[in-house]
């Protein structure tokens, strides 16, 4: 398989199943319990059509909005994802370069593998940084503190992993990180030269963020979902969510809310975005999909706070949708680690330019010329 034949995401995710060892590919691919929700975020975008207007002059088209205080270049950006490195050894520096050469945002994750000082010395295209809250409040302070200093531009704090979600497929393929040394994993590396050669002649994997913190020689790199649920604070709450936003005091995201209710406490705290996000199905299975909720949130508060749509996005009409809906920009995880998967910094390249392919051609075809003119009034509910 070759980038040049992948001509949408599901295509780079074929590549990705080829070219990465089974637990690491069911560990991107894969959601909580009997994946519906991971499904439904997806299929959600088909409950409606697209209603194009004609004969409007489509010569011109501009897909740039603004989002974070920040104009980017298309109304699509990358959301936050955990170990970039594990997928492929350009890691999280290939994928904000190929963010910043398309002028939209690189979302940095608190699980990178890259550290927030390399990224900030890395890119200088717009950045998002993920904060999770850990037991160690310190943490909070230290990554807000080291995230101003490298120059990035927002914040997200995740809300919807107060424990790891039930992921069966890594259960099943036995899935850590690092990848242990067992007979079925070496046979696995093998089997996937290109990437096991690739994965152990780079940088050593490591939590980069968080490596300082390791404390007693405990190890913090036997299992991602050990560490959530060891270092993640449960008691975790909207005042933790508020100190936060007040400490940051810039564009600030609450990521993983879904209700009205919540997204009003959002506004309440000071945050100046949300994003409505089931954390790409792989929490609460049975949850309900961004896309399907979305038309709520925006009709009660669509008007005091930025919502960004996480969730299902596979294509340029989905993200169509999602503007006409209310949202003001969208972001997708899977999406483009299949395509860091199957070709590190030069795939995720090609995925966002199919993806702002998409979007210019449909604008184009729906007589939108701009963001703007992208309303509720374009889409129909059968
Ligand atoms: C996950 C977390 C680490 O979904 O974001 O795996």
């Amino acid at each position: 398989m070759s980038i040049a034949k992948c001509y949408n995401v599901d295509d780079f995710r074929k590549f990705a199943k080829k070219r990465l060892p089974s637990p690491i590919f069911h560990y991107i691919d894969g959601g909580a319990d009997d994946e519906v929700t991971l499904k439904r975020n997806t299929d959600s975008f088909n409950k409606c059509d697209l209603i194009p207007n004609v004969l409007r002059d489509v010569s011109s088209i501009d897909t740039s909005t603004t989002v974070f205080g920040q104009k980017i270049n298309m109304p699509l950006f990358l959301a936050p994802t955990a170990m970039h490195r594990l997928y492929h050894h350009d890691g999280e520096r290939g994928s904000s370069k190929a963010a910043e050469k398309f002028g939209t945002f690189f979302s940095m994750s608190t699980m990178s593998t890259t550290s927030i000082e390399a990224i900030g010395n890395h890119t200088g295209g717009p950045k998002l940084f993920q904060l999770y809250i850990h037991k160690d409040k310190s943490l909070t302070d230290d990554l807000i503190e080291r995230c101003k200093r490298a120059g990035f531009k927002a914040m997200c704090l995740t809300v919807d992993t107060i424990v790891a979600g039930n992921r069966e497929r890594d259960r099943r393929t036995g899935f850590t990180t690092p990848p242990k040394l067992t007979l079925s994993s070496l046979l696995s590396f093998a089997l996937h030269p290109s990437w096991s050669l690739n994965y152990f002649l780079h940088e050593k994997f490591k939590l980069a963020n968080l490596a300082h913190t390791q404390k007693n020689g405990q190890s913090i790199e036997t299992s991602i979902i050990d560490y959530i649920n060891s270092q993640f604070d449960p008691r975790m709450n909207w005042k933790d969510a508020e100190y936060a936003v007040k400490k940051w005091n810039g564009p600030f995201a609450i990521k993983g809310v879904v209700s009205v209710e919540d997204a009003k406490k959002a506004i309440d705290i000071g945050a100046t975005a949300i994003m409505i996000s089931n954390h790409g199905g792989r929490q609460l299975d049975a949850s309900l999909s961004p896309f399907d909720i979305l038309p709520r949130i925006a009709d009660a508060v669509g008007d005091k706070i930025e919502i960004i749509l996480d969730g299902g996005i596979r294509r340029g009409t989905h993200v169509l949708k999602a503007l006409a809906l209310g949202a003001k920009a969208c972001s997708f995880g899977k999406g483009y680690l299949y395509a860091l998967s199957a070709a590190g910094q030069k795939g995720v390249e090609a995925v966002l330019k199919i993806m702002y392919d998409e979007i210019y051609r449909n604008m184009t075809l729906m007589g939108c010329r701009s963001i703007k003119e992208i309303t509720k009034d374009k889409v129909l509910f059968r």
